[in-house]
């Protein structure tokens, strides 16, 4: 297969990922070897994999650094990229949530902490209410218990982050899952390469 690049996100997805790679008859034990690799090739040189935070995959797909590469939807929502989504992987399966503490009243204008702040000022503008919103990077739930703001904005797979916190869902703003994101440009150029492998994965999708 085809020489392509494509920036894959570390952490939880990844096995997801290569599981979905062996479907289709790629060896993708590369994704999961335990070392510090940052790029990773199938035995075949046939893929190359780019291991970037997975606030980064869209970036070095959007410069052309990455042909494809896959990425939350949430970042997508958060940041408007200029990329083409061919697919939606239905693997990193979460959603995007509001919670607050437990039976805890919101106040009429409440501060609202999140890492998406693009998201969460569209969602309470579409919903009338004035929200100051603060950005912080991780460990969201920390907010409303120490006090730094009335609610969060966050993704929740499990929901056993919350629960241990104390917190509970109060509103979905909007389903996640990993989405195959491609460069404009190499979509076009590439597109003998591109285009065989997006059907593969297309064809290995569970929904
Ligand atoms: C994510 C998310 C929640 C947690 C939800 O955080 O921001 O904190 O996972 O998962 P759960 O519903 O299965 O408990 P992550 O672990 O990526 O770390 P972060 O807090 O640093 O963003």
């Amino acid at each position: 297969m085809s020489g392509l690049t494509i920036a894959v996100p570390k952490g939880r997805v990844l096995r997801s990922l290569a599981a979905l790679f062996e479907r289709v008859g790629v060896d993708a034990a590369c994704l999961l070897a335990d070392d510090r690799r940052l790029i990773r090739e199938t035995p075949d040189r046939g893929l190359r994999f780019l291991l970037l935070k997975p606030d980064d995959v869209p970036t070095y797909v959007e410069y052309g650094a990455a042909d494809l590469g896959v990425s939350g939807r949430d970042m997508l929502l958060e940041r408007g990229y200029e990329l083409y989504q061919p697919l939606d992987l239905e693997i990193g399966r979460c959603r995007m949530v509001v919670a607050a503490r437990r039976g805890v009243t919101v106040p009429a204008v409440p501060r609202v902490a999140t890492k998406y702040p693009r998201v969460t000022g569209d969602h309470f503008a579409r919903s009338g209410i004035q929200a100051e919103i603060i950005y912080v990077q991780g460990s969201v739930e920390l907010a409303p218990i120490t006090g730094l703001a009335d609610v969060i904005v966050d993704l929740v797979e499990t929901g056993e982050t919350l629960k241990e916190n104390d917190l509970e869902e109060r509103e979905l703003i909007a389903p996640i899952s990993s989405v195959l994101v491609a460069n404009r440009a190499q979509y076009k150029l590439r597109h003998d390469a591109v285009r065989p492998l997006v059907e593969r994965l297309r064809s290995a999708i569970v929904p």
